[in-house]
């Protein structure tokens, strides 16, 4: 891939505000072949960093969300029976290391241990994938690129990665925008005016601050965005407010009250 291409990808690249140096680091990550580990809490822009830096940078994206379920043969492919015919077919990790795409691992901690050892080979510098099952050792293409990301706010002790895991990416740590960078984000995405975004961000930072207290999570970008579509919508605004940014923290009754006099507190 050259610059020019690098160009003309990012024209249509999905809108994301970098909040400081991301970009760079992901796109020398991607030109150096290093693989990269997203952190960061619920609705703060790391799906949409990874779709907007994958097309700028013209490469494919292959996403798979993560569970206790997942096996390696979900990432790698399997046999199947097609027609009485038995043939093998790739799963999302084999097609973006034969392609040389950007393969995503959403909430990879999620992931069982046998799953996250099919990565190490492919993490260091052998950038080999070994299929067991044809007997395959693939190499690479390049373009190849591991992402992946993952909360670390509500995971227990043990849903952590291994050293000998988490050792093979660079890191970088997410948290929900700036003040400023968060108003133009809900904007451009809800289409309501900054001025009315304002106070739903402010209240957005009150909700943030009580994390750990009365609340397992901060109110995350993406539930602004809901709020401020309501609102466009033609919603009240304290409507818009329960809906998208009180009710989906908690169903404590207690807690709600504590959140709704900080609603009253902001918008009266
Ligand atoms: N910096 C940003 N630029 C543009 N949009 C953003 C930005 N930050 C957040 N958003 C918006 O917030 C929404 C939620 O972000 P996204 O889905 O990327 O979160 P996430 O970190 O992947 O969350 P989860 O961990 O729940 O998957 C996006 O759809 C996008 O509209
Ligand atoms: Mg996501």
């Amino acid at each position: 891939m050259n610059a020019h291409t690098k160009l003309e990808g990012a024209a249509d690249a999905p809108f994301y505000l970098p909040q400081g140096d991301e970009c760079e680091i992901f796109a020398t990550a991607a030109r150096n072949d290093l693989p990269l580990l997203l952190k960061g809490p619920t609705g703060c822009g790391k799906t949409r960093f990874v779709a907007h830096m994958a097309a700028t940078l013209g490469r494919s994206l292959h996403t798979v969300a993560c569970h206790d379920d997942l096996s390696a043969a979900d990432l790698i492919g399997r046999y199947l029976l097609k027609g009485g015919e038995t043939i093998w077919v790739d799963g999302p990790l084999t097609r973006a290391v034969r392609e040389g795409a950007i393969c995503y691992l959403d909430e990879v901690v999620e992931a069982r241990k046998d799953v996250t050892v099919v990565l190490h080979p492919l993490t260091d510098d052998r950038r080999i994938l070994p299929i067991d099952r044809t007997g395959e050792e693939l190499e690479a293409a390049p373009g190849f690129m591991l992402v992946a990301s993952y909360n670390p706010g509500y995971q227990n002790i043990l849903k952590t990665l291994k050293p000998s895991t988490r050792q093979r990416f660079l890191s970088l740590e997410f948290d929900f925008p700036a003040q400023e960078h968060e108003i133009a984000v809900v904007a451009r995405e809800s289409g309501l005016d900054e001025a009315q975004v304002k106070p739903l961000v402010r209240l957005a930072n009150k909700l943030r601050d009580l994390k750990g207290q009365d609340l397992e999570e901060g109110v995350s970008t993406r539930l602004v965005i809901y709020a401020a579509t309501l609102i466009r919508q033609g919603m009240p605004v304290n409507r818009a407010i329960l809906a998208a940014m009180i009710e989906p923290l908690t169903d404590d009754a207690d807690v709600k009250r504590g959140l709704l006099d900080l609603v009253t507190a902001i918008f009266g």
